[in-house]
């Protein structure tokens, strides 16, 4: 797989991996708090205490904001700049524009949690910053993309290993969806209006919504999924092969799945079941993906029982393979006719976001934090453990209460008396679901305080003076 016998620990820039990565965790937690706030003021909406800034309608993208670009990508950033020298065996391109994208991407995110919650928004979903903001945006990313793609040419190996094949689509694609859904005209210092109108701009966005989840939500982190998964288990990757199949499958599908998001809507019929088409085929290479990870465990299924990271990581595939299930399902017209609206689709998000997505830049920090700071391991194993159940726990019960609750919703809007009016009135489904989000909140006050636990882990380990042992031998 990758030959360490080149640079070592020493000759490698740690520095902007370990900022990164120390962000994550404290971006993890606000991010989530604020998830489990608007969760709680779905249930008890005097939360937001009568003040404009607290009001779900504003904290609602700033948890998004700040849970996909602030924890996710910080996690990304991390993990990509340390995979990117440990399997090219050189130390990063441009040390200084390293230095840059990290105190930029500080500040985009500083100006998100200023902004959104003043209510200036461009009202895209996932892309709600203003065009100041954008233009920072682009240039932090076409920085990284230097750094990136200037360390893979300065490689000294042959060969570009898997994951950096996964992260260097993630970086490209991005710029290119970010560039092309945020063309805005400024109006004021704070106000834009989109290029596009009507159609073609839902078009845009879901283009770029769903290729957000594509390439940034999933491409990235299955190049974490690459490194780190072969590293804990100590086995090489289980199929090389499948790896670069189910890479440019997954790049060739993800592209066309957008307007599943826009079933029964203005957009062209045809283009609607074109998206319906790709998202059934993609079932295919998101599942390669997930066995490529899973079977690399074969013949060290055992270390399951003793290692937590490795359970982070191999719960993360699971949870992986399930939300991909799901989501061709639920880009089937008629079982969308269904879910659209309901908490179905927060279900389904979720089973990616905190299952996938959470569990798998958890288990690889859990991982690469004792290297960044030179300890065989995190401070203790017994945390990272009680962690990893707070957080399966948390996310079964978030996602399996928003199941119900989506159905019983979908089914209680279209259920219909022999004279055909309505049986149901909407505020009588809103009465419903309310037992349902009281359990998905619980789920979410586990999952936030299993990172906190992390971040008391993660301050013990960064302060101990002494190396702890590996796992291995503790
Ligand atoms: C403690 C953990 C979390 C809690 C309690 C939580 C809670 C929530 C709530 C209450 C909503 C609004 C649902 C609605 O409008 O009906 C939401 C939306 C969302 N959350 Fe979370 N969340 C958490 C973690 C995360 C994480 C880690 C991610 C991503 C990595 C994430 C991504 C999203 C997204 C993308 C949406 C918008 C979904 C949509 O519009 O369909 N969340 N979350
Ligand atoms: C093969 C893979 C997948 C397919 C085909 C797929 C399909 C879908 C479909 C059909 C919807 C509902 C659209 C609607 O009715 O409005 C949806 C929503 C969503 N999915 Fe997936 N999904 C997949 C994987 C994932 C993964 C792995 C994640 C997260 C890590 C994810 C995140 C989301 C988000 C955030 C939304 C909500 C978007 C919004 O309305 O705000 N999806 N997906």
């Amino acid at each position: 797989m990758m030959n360490h016998s080149q640079p070592q620990g020493a000759d490698y820039n740690y520095t902007v991996v370990r900022q990164f990565a120390l962000t994550t965790v404290l971006w993890g937690i606000v991010g989530m708090s604020v998830g489990v706030l608007i969760a709680a003021q779905l249930i008890w909406p005097q939360l937001n205490f009568d003040t404009p800034w607290l009001t779900y309608s504003r904290l609602r993208p700033l948890h998004t904001n700040a849970v996909i670009f602030a924890f996710g990508t910080s996690a990304l950033f991390a993990t990509s700049y340390y995979i990117v020298q440990r399997t090219c065996q050189t130390k990063l391109f441009a040390p200084r524009l390293a230095a840059f994208t990290f105190w930029g991407w500080q500040a985009v995110i500083l100006s998100a949690v200023i902004t959104l919650p003043l209510g200036i928004t461009s009202g895209k979903e996932y892309a709600e910053l203003e065009w100041p903001i954008d233009i920072l945006i682009t240039i932090v990313w076409l920085s990284y993309g230097a750094v990136f793609f200037g360390t893979i040419v300065k490689r000294t190996t042959s060969h570009i290993y898997v994951a950096n094949w996964f992260f260097g689509a993630f970086i490209i694609t991005v710029a290119v969806l970010h560039i092309v859904n945020s063309m805005a005209v400024p109006v004021s210092m704070w106000k834009s209006y989109s290029i596009y109108s009507g159609a073609v701009d839902a078009m845009v966005q879901w283009w770029y919504g769903h290729n957000a989840v594509g390439f940034l939500l999933t491409a990235g982190f299955l190049g974490m999924m690459y490194y780190f998964v072969p590293k804990q288990a100590g086995r090489p990757v289980y199929s090389y092969r499948l790896s670069i199949v189910h890479f440019w499958a997954l790049i060739a599908l993800y592209i066309w799945a957008g307007p599943h998001h826009l079933h029964y809507t203005a957009l062209p019929d045809w283009t609607q079941s074109l998206g319906m088409a790709m998202s059934l085929i993609l079932f295919a290479p998101s599942w390669g993906g997930m066995i490529n990870g899973i079977m690399t465990l074969s013949g060290a299924w055992h270390k399951l029982r003793t290692d937590p990271v490795l359970r982070f990581l191999v719960v993360s595939l699971s949870f992986y393979g399930m939300s991909t299930f799901e989501g061709p399902m639920m880009a089937i017209k008629t079982v969308n006719a269904l879910s659209h609206y309901t908490d179905w689709t927060i279900g389904h998000v979720h089973s990616g976001a905190l299952g996938w997505v959470a569990m798998v830049s958890i288990g690889s920090l859990y991982h690469l934090i004792p290297v960044l700071f030179g300890h065989g391991r995190m401070y203790s194993i017994k945390l990272i453990n009680v962690h990893f159940w707070l957080a399966t726990i948390g996310t079964v019960l978030y996602i399996v209460s928003m199941w119900i609750s989506g159905v019983m919703q979908g089914l209680m809007w279209r259920a219909v008396n022999a004279d055909g009016t309505l049986t149901y009135s909407f505020v009588e489904s809103v009465e419903a679901s309310y037992p349902f989000y009281f359990v998905r909140f619980i789920g979410g006050c586990f999952f936030l305080t299993g990172m906190f636990i992390m971040a008391f882990n993660v301050i013990k380990t960064v302060r101990a003076k002494e190396s702890m042992p590996a796992l291995a031998e503790a």
